[in-house]
């Protein structure tokens, strides 16, 4: 590992623009669970049940969808940045980041300190909610409390409308301002390092390869291997909290 962790060192030392792109493999140090690990998310609930159309279409599919975010909300919730958000603010600080595109919904980046305004979700994020009638926003506390109260769907106050999390789920249109901005940046990098994404949901998957074929490095720091490795300057098999932070400590000061 360390010589990788001298090789990403340097690139981020040299690089122009560099860019990260994050999934849930960079929150699991945080004790956020990600999807498709063993025992992750969607190995103990069916992703197919929790589709936009199910939430939509039925009340059943949207009790069935806050069972669950009423057990990983508080999760999130109770998370703290780790060394792998860390060191993304350290490289920030340095200029030595352009910005985080992430398809995580947990806030952790922002919490860590990256400017909201660097940071791109493509998946949106859980610590908001909005009713899809009147448009009302509510924080997610303000839900879990409803959930926690006993309302197994809850409906607006303002309206009694359908009030869905501010993340985008499974056949849910994704948010065009985002992904124009994050392939945009994408094709502007020189550097792009995916850290803990299996790279296997699209449209974001497209994301780093709209880095590689504009010519910027591709680097994948991932504790399993992905689709796209075959595709990369330089892949990195490890933790990305443990990486990241001797990545920090090889670079220039
Ligand atoms: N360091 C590096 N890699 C890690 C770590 C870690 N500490 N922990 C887990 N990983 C790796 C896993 O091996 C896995 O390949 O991170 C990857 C996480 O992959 P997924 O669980 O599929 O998460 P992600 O790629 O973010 O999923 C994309 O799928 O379900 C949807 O909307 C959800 O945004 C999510 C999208």
């Amino acid at each position: 590992m360390s010589g990788d962790a001298t090789r990403l060192a340097e690139l981020f030392d040299r690089a122009r623009r560099a860019v990260a792109f994050t999934g849930a493999g960079v929150s699991t140090e945080s004790g956020i669970p990600d999807f498709r690990s063993p025992g992750g998310i969607w190995d103990r609930f069916d992703p197919n049940e929790f589709t936009y159309a199910n939430f939509i279409g039925s009340l059943e599919g949207r009790r069935k969808y806050w069972e669950l975010g009423r057990v990983t909300y508080p999760v999130i919730r109770a998370a703290r940045p780790n060394a792998a958000h860390v060191a993304l603010v350290e490289l920030h600080g340095r200029d030595r980041l352009d910005c985080c595109i992430t398809q995580n919904i947990d806030g952790l980046h922002q919490a860590a300190g990256l400017p909201p305004e660097k940071v791109i979700e493509l998946h949106g994020n859980a610590t908001r909610a909005r009713c899809l009638a009147c448009s009302a926003a509510y924080t997610r506390d303000e839900v879990h409390a409803w959930l926690e109260a006993g309302d197994a769907a809850p409906t607006c106050p303002a309206c009694g409308g359908i009030v869905k999390p501010a993340t985008v789920l499974f056949g849910e249109a994704m948010p065009e301002g985002a992904m124009a901005e994050a392939e945009r940046r994408a094709r502007e990098a020189d550097l792009f390092v995916v850290l803990g994404s299996s790279l296997v949901v699209y449209p974001a998957a497209y994301i780093p390869l709209h880095a590689r074929e504009a010519g910027a490095t591709l680097v994948i720091v991932n504790l399993a291997p992905t689709p796209l490795d075959a595709r990369a300057d330089l892949v990195i098999r490890g933790r990305a909290g443990q990486i990241m932070s001797a990545v920090l400590e090889r670079m220039d000061r």
